[in-house]
């Protein structure tokens, strides 16, 4: 199949990409179907809190409550081919699996709670149309404080309201679901392994005798009975669109945008394009403060952006902020530098079996190269990190614990603050990739008592290449630096050089002044919005996708944790990942189908790949109903062939 207007076969592309990148370095890729998705009935188990979402240094948690039962475990598929494939082994620290575990027992009841309050007293606005309020052809939104002329600031409530606060509160929750146990349907107590050089380990290691069985919402052909009604949600969703002009763009011969794939990236308002466009049209100096007006203007713009982050991460200083490209740099520079510094052989890193790569890569590089042993966490069976097992990780050799603190492949926002204490019970330092939680909870590195903790503007509303480290003061001051050159050093002689302080020292060269001018602008659009009204816009759409998407015959959901936000992975029953990617694309909903950089969280789940819809607060409960709508069409196609 081809996608409409594009003559661009989707389908294979995909399951090319794919394969390109699931295959070991210097292997072919195999160009084959993906796992198959498992048969039998349906999945169903609600991902979402009954009692508050657990956002990590966040005193009140948000009431939130569900009508779907709580998290069954999963177990989808045998491990593919090449998961038993042999591995690369460029790379090869040793890795201590952990002990065996069993599923955990959350699905073995049905819940049913009171539908969440809409509005009421926590009822939200959404910021003005920003871009509009500046003047001329030469607009100068969030400017660095100096540079804002007081015609262009914005007002001094940014907020205006939209519909009823009780419109919402008074929808019925969906009666009860019909739950069918089932005996292991998918496989669980089949020993596998997990990644061919690892020893049956304890995320894949054979269930109990005594486990249990598995609990499964029989649900028949019933059509989703949404417990939000479309447009229903905190914010006026089609005002807030208005901001971010490709959500009008049309697609795949003329279909609107359905932008899921926020998880990859997020889509940019108007404010940030504009403030990028006024730092290149006005501002655009490299920064060195005393020589001129414009690198006067620069250095202001940029050291007003690191102010911005500082705020709102909760940092106790814009020292502790240090600009990178993204994610992957900020991982990599502390541990080639802290980690280069302060661990030598015997000593432990400890990672979940959640990361991205890029908090899997950089600490095999640094323990292969210091004699250093790398030890995982493992999940339970709805994706979540095992705290026990955590605990009986943890040593005096534990040198740094380094976890996501949400899954880009599954969406289980993880307790960060508890691992963060513990680890520090040994004195282990905890880095928190944040690169997937800052956009959907509000996060107080203080409050954590984080170490380090990195993220990417990308992700957060704000340009490409730039991205985030904070590092606590006293840990960034004795650090090595990253990278030698300019602006990084107080002086230079060819015997020595003497650096800079914390954060110069850790940026050489020139760095991406007009991205982290933008994301400093993207801070100030999502401060505007309000992070606790995102996390309440997202988790009603996460409920009610979750739900829809669940109810589709053949369907499984991929990441069933009680705690989780935005990402609603999943696999169906007779069709490739790229397959459904491509029947989602011809729609014009774009979302990501395969790995999602995290192979060894989805081979704990026996799988490959997954489609990956992922949310953010711009997305509409109509969007959900497309997307759902098209899974379903083409899940009939296949039973009905
Ligand atoms: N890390 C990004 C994702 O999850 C690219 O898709």
């Amino acid at each position: 199949m081809s996608v409409s207007g594009s003559g661009l076969d989707v389908a294979a592309l995909q399951a090319m990409a794919n394969a390109m990148f699931s295959a070991p370095p210097g292997a072919e890729p195999a160009f084959g179907q993906a796992p198959a998705a498992p048969s039998g009935p349906i999945n169903l188990g609600s991902p979402l809190p009954t009692g508050g979402i657990a956002v990590a240094g966040q005193n009140n948690p948000l009431p939130v409550a569900t009508t779907l039962p709580m998290t069954p475990p999963v177990r989808t598929t045998q491990p593919g081919a090449a998961e038993l494939a042999a591995p690369p082994s460029f790379i090869t620290p040793r890795v201590v699996p952990t002990q065996a575990q069993t599923p955990d027992l959350h699905g073995l009841q049905s819940t049913v709670l009171p539908a969440m309050p809409k509005g009421g007293n926590g009822f939200a606005g959404v910021p003005e149309g920003f871009a509009a309020l500046l003047p001329g052809t030469a607009p100068a939104p969030n400017l660095s404080d100096a540079a804002v002329p007081s015609s262009a600031q914005p007002p001094s409530s940014p907020y205006y309201f939209l519909g009823d606060a009780s419109s919402a509160s008074g929808v019925p929750a969906s009666p009860p679901l019909n739950l069918t146990r089932l005996s292991d349907p998918f496989g669980l107590s089949a020993p596998t392994r997990i990644s061919p050089e690892l020893p049956l380990s304890s995320a894949a290691a054979p269930a109990s005798p005594s486990a249990p069985s598995f609990y499964f919402a029989d649900l028949g052909e019933k059509p989703a009975a949404p417990k939000v009604p479309p447009g229903r949600g905190i914010f006026d969703v089609a005002t807030v669109r208005r901001d971010f002009p490709i959500l009008s763009t049309r697609v795949s011969g003329g279909k609107p945008l359905v932008w899921l794939d926020n998880a990859a990236t997020t889509q940019k308002p108007q404010s940030v394009i504009d403030r990028i466009s006024y730092f290149y049209a006005n501002e655009n100096s490299n920064i060195h403060r005393a020589a001129h007006e414009l690198a006067a203007r620069a250095t202001d713009a940029y050291e007003s952006a690191r102010k911005k982050v500082a705020n709102f991460i909760g940092a106790s200083s814009p020292e502790e902020i240090i600009f990178v490209r993204g994610t992957t740099e900020g991982i990599n520079l502390v541990a080639q530098s802290w980690g280069k510094q302060n661990i030598g052989e015997g000593d432990e890193i400890v990672i979940s079996h959640l990361e991205h790569h890029a908090n899997i890569v950089p600490w095999q590089m640094l323990a292969a190269e210091k004699g250093a042993v790398l030890r995982v966490i493992p999940v339970d069976n709805t994706g979540q990190v095992r705290l026990d097992e955590y605990q009986k990780l943890l040593s005096s050799r534990t040198k740094i614990v380094a976890v996501t603190q949400v899954s880009n492949a599954l969406g289980t926002v993880v307790p960060v603050k508890e691992i963060i204490d513990l680890g520090h019970r040994y004195g282990a330092k905890v880095l928190i990739d944040g690169a997937q939680s800052v956009s959907h909870m509000r996060v107080d590195v203080q409050a954590l008592d984080a170490d380090f903790f990195v993220f990417s503007g990308h992700k957060l509303f704000g340009p490409t290449g730039i991205g985030v480290v904070y590092g606590k003061r006293d840990l960034l001051e004795h650090m090595p630096p990253y990278q030698g050159g300019g602006n990084m050093i107080e002086d230079v002689t060819f015997d020595k050089t003497v650096y800079q302080g914390p954060p110069a020292r850790f940026e050489a060269g020139t760095g991406n002044i007009a991205d982290a001018v933008g994301l400093g602008a993207a801070i100030d659009y999502i401060e505007r919005l309000g992070m606790e009204n995102i996390a309440r816009q997202e988790h009603d759409l996460l409920e009610y996708g979750t739900e829809a998407l669940c109810r589709i015959p053949g369907l499984c959901m991929i990441g069933t944790a009680k705690h989780k936000t935005s990402v609603m992975s999943f696999v169906l029953e007779g069709f490739t990942t790229a397959e459904v990617g491509q029947a989602l694309s011809e729609e014009g909903i774009a979302v990501r189908s395969g790995h999602h950089c995290a192979q060894p969280i989805l081979r704990r789940f026996g799988l490959e790949f997954t489609v990956r819809p992922s949310l953010a607060f711009y997305n509409t409960f109509e969007e959900i109903d497309l997307l759902a709508a098209t899974v379903r069409r083409l899940s009939q196609t296949r039973r009905s062939g």
